[in-house]
């Protein structure tokens, strides 16, 4: 029975989930599951929450170098698995969007000729033009954002074209900046990959290509014709044309295991499918395949997202429209004050996870009208230049009363900044760390009125990574398989899970979230202030 194996490069850590199936009719069954924590198991690269601290709280930078070596600890306990690893048939993965890594012009010939006799940490070190990536927690590129959408007619007309306005952690304006700031560094670099398309490489050994589901996530691609779009491609860097990977369906087989990987762990040259983004992943893995329903994954970033039979995109210039790996679109929001949000509030009342969720059932729905704009770090949805949190009617030692905050908070941005996408939600798929709190997705489910579901798994999109290695293989053995019954029965939500609304509580949160709009609007400056920020 064929293995296929997913990895998910998150900010945070670095997960695989092995699953098997049976060819021809069987349904997947998962078999391993792993994460590895930057911070805590690779603590020489000095991360914090998986980032290079900085003293420009703006810039959020990332080493590659840590990615590869996380990427081989967790090959290494695969291989040790138990699991009889000739049956591994393909391996896909997942990565966190937008963030670029630089390769060097001596990067095509030592991605060929990686040692096996050496790890791969100080190998992935020699590839880089610059030894840190962008990761998309990075808000420092306005002005490039500015520039590149002048030079393509507007904001309007490349988000058109690429599915999003220009966005300050999308990889084009960072790759401008570069440009900008580090002329050297930018003419030194001899191809520039996603993370996604970086690990595909190391796993290849040679450059992988991308695919639309990340390539959207770049400011640089026409989403409709899913190539590059020359008047972003010019407007960002000259020359950058010959520095983009090549683009191919997310359902490609971009090449094998190479021999670093056979020789140094024993593993079989399995074929290897375009990796993507944890987004487009997780809506494989939260088994979002037909439009209707909605996922919502709680994760280092907040983020809701749906399929699109065509690409609808934001007018209000709030969203992303990417390339989803069925084929057809996602509609995809974003907040940046997510996990790491609520971590703040927890931490500052000294509280468990489990004192967190008890606070939240200790506290009435509406909170007694106290509210916050959770802004503690730049938000991305809406956008928030500068941060800082507004605090309504809360008392600073009700450590209760701040928790409940935030989570609605959280839940009503999200309600909120979702309907541009134009789907009646009435069920959502939950998932990422903070979905296993059954007190937030309580929460959820009244601010929504829809009934929420959990998975067995959180991690949807190392998942959907898994699955798709299967749907891939499967498509390339001639033996093509359905979405639906790729998702079946791993990535559907556990029916005994489902937490239904109360409508009389959603009643009330419709009222609150007009004040939390009406507040949201003022604190970004479109009325007069009020509110404490602290
Ligand atoms: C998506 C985004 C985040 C990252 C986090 O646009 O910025 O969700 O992908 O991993």
């Amino acid at each position: 029975m064929p293995l296929y194996l997913g990895f998910d490069c998150s900010t945070q850590s670095l997960t695989a989930i092995v699953v098997e199936v049976e060819i021809d009719g069987g349904e997947p069954r998962l078999v391993f599951e792993s994460a590895l924590a930057f911070d805590e198991e690779l603590p020489r690269y000095g991360t914090r929450h998986g980032v290079l601290p900085n003293v420009d709280p703006t810039v959020a930078l990332s080493p590659p170098a840590m990615w590869a070596e996380a990427l081989e600890v967790m090959v290494a306990r695969v291989a040790a698995s138990g699991l009889d690893m000739r049956r591994l048939a393909a391996v896909s993965g997942s990565a966190q969007q937008h963030g670029s890594v630089y390769l060097n012009a001596s990067a095509s010939a030592r991605l060929a000729a990686l040692d096996p006799g050496r790890p791969i940490a100080g190998q992935a070190a020699d590839l880089l033009s610059r030894p840190v990536s962008p990761i998309w927690m990075d808000s420092s590129t306005s002005e490039e954002c500015a520039e590149i959408s002048a030079a393509v007619g507007g904001a309007g007309v490349l988000a058109q074209r690429t599915g999003s306005r220009a966005f300050e952690r999308f990889t084009g304006p960072q790759i401008r900046k570069l440009f900008k700031r580090e002329p050297l560094i930018y003419a030194a670099t001899d191809r520039v990959h996603l993370v996604s398309s970086f690990l595909a490489s190391l796993l290849v050994g040679g450059h992988a290509p991308a695919e639309p589901g990340d390539g959207s996530g770049m400011n640089l691609m026409d989403l409709a014709a899913q190539r590059w779009w020359p008047p972003a491609v010019d407007a960002t860097a000259p020359g950058l044309d010959a520095k983009l990977p090549a683009l191919v369906p997310s359902a490609t087989v971009v090449g094998s295991l190479s021999l670093y990987w056979q020789t140094r762990f024993g593993l079989p040259p399995a074929r290897v499918v375009a990796w993507s983004g944890d987004n487009p992943c997780s809506l494989i893995g939260t088994g979002l395949v037909a439009e209707g329903r909605v996922a919502i994954s709680l994760g280092t970033s907040d983020t809701i997202f749906g399929v699109m039979a065509e690409p609808r995109v934001d007018p209000g210039g709030t969203g992303h429209v990417f390339g989803a790996p069925t084929g057809a679109y996602m509609g995809l929001t974003v907040f940046k004050n997510g996990s790491l949000a609520r971590e703040r509030v927890r931490d500052a009342f000294g509280l468990t996870w489990a004192q967190f969720a008890e606070a939240l059932d200790a506290t009435p729905p509406g909170n007694q009208g106290r509210m916050m704009l959770p802004w503690f770090e730049p938000e991305i949805t809406p956008l928030v230049a500068a941060p800082g949190v507004r605090h309504y009617g809360l008392d600073a030692t009700d450590g209760a009363a701040h928790v409940r905050a935030i989570v609605e908070a959280q839940q009503m941005a999200l309600a909120l900044h979702s309907r541009w996408m134009g789907t009646r939600i009435d069920t959502i798929h939950a998932t990422g760390g903070a979905s296993a709190n059954r007190a937030i997705l309580r929460v959820m489910a009244d601010v929504f009125d829809a009934d929420v579901y959990q998975f067995a798994s959180g991690n949807s999109a190392c998942l959907g990574a898994a699955l798709r290695a299967y749907h891939a293989d499967a498509l390339a053995r001639g033996r093509g398989v359905e979405w639906q019954a790729v998702v079946r029965p791993l990535a559907e939500p556990l029916a005994a899970s489902r937490i239904a609304p109360d409508h009389r509580t959603h009643a009330l949160y419709a009222e609150l979230s007009r004040t939390y709009a009406a507040r949201e609007a003022e604190a970004l400056g479109l009325s007069a202030a009020s509110g404490t920020i602290g």
